[in-house]
């Protein structure tokens, strides 16, 4: 089972990539490659343009995804890597995320264009344009710590994987916040 743990940058991907793996489970984090597929630059936004094709043909090269029944692959493009069979969407409110990225040192542009993102279910609706919905499960880490929600995950993949979106509900930050 190839599982992508994504969600918009600082919902904690990596910090609950490295407890899972910490448990013992196979995790793979998408950084790794990522380097592998750069294709460009976007100045204005300051970041990288990967190509998912690439990504596509190294991953499955990975011995840690050859070599394990359950591999967790980490990163805010998983889930839209065509091997992924599990997608798991780490979701976080606009008010808790900002705190996280200006932690993380993000720029104030960078911030704002992520709680958008998150705001609007961008990584949802990708995730739900390649995958079918019973595959998804969305995860609201807002007033959790991480290992609460490592150890969510882990009966999620050891009890039965069960799929559900649309309960996450951001709509009370658009309104005060976009447009
Ligand atoms: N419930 C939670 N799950 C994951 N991370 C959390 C949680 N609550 C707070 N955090 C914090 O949010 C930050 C997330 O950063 P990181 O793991 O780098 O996110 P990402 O990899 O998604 O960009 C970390 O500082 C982490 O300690
Ligand atoms: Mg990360």
């Amino acid at each position: 089972m190839f599982v992508a743990l994504t969600g918009t940058p600082g919902t904690g991907k990596t910090t609950v990539g490295d407890l899972l793996s910490d448990q013992g489970f196979r995790v793979i984090h998408l950084t790794d490659i990522e380097t592998k597929c750069v294709v460009g630059e976007d100045k204005k936004r300051e970041c990288l343009i990967y190509d998912i094709d690439l990504m596509n043909k190294y991953l499955p090269k990975d011995p840690l995804l050859i070599q394990s029944d359950v591999c967790i692959v980490e990163g805010h493009l998983s889930h839209l890597l065509s091997g992924a069979t599990k997608i798991i969407i780490l979701r976080c409110h606009p008010e808790e995320l900002k705190k996280r990225l200006k932690k993380k040192g993000y720029p104030s542009l960078k911030i704002h264009e992520n709680l958008e993102a998150e705001a609007l279910d961008i990584i949802l609706c990708d995730a739900a344009c390649c995958h079918i919905t019973g595959t998804i499960r969305e995860i609201d880490t807002t007033h959790k710590d991480p290992v609460e929600v490592t150890r969510f995950i882990a009966v999620l993949l050891q009890d039965g994987f069960q799929g559900e979106i649309g309960r996450i509900d951001w709509s009370d930050w658009i309104e005060k916040n976009v447009g």
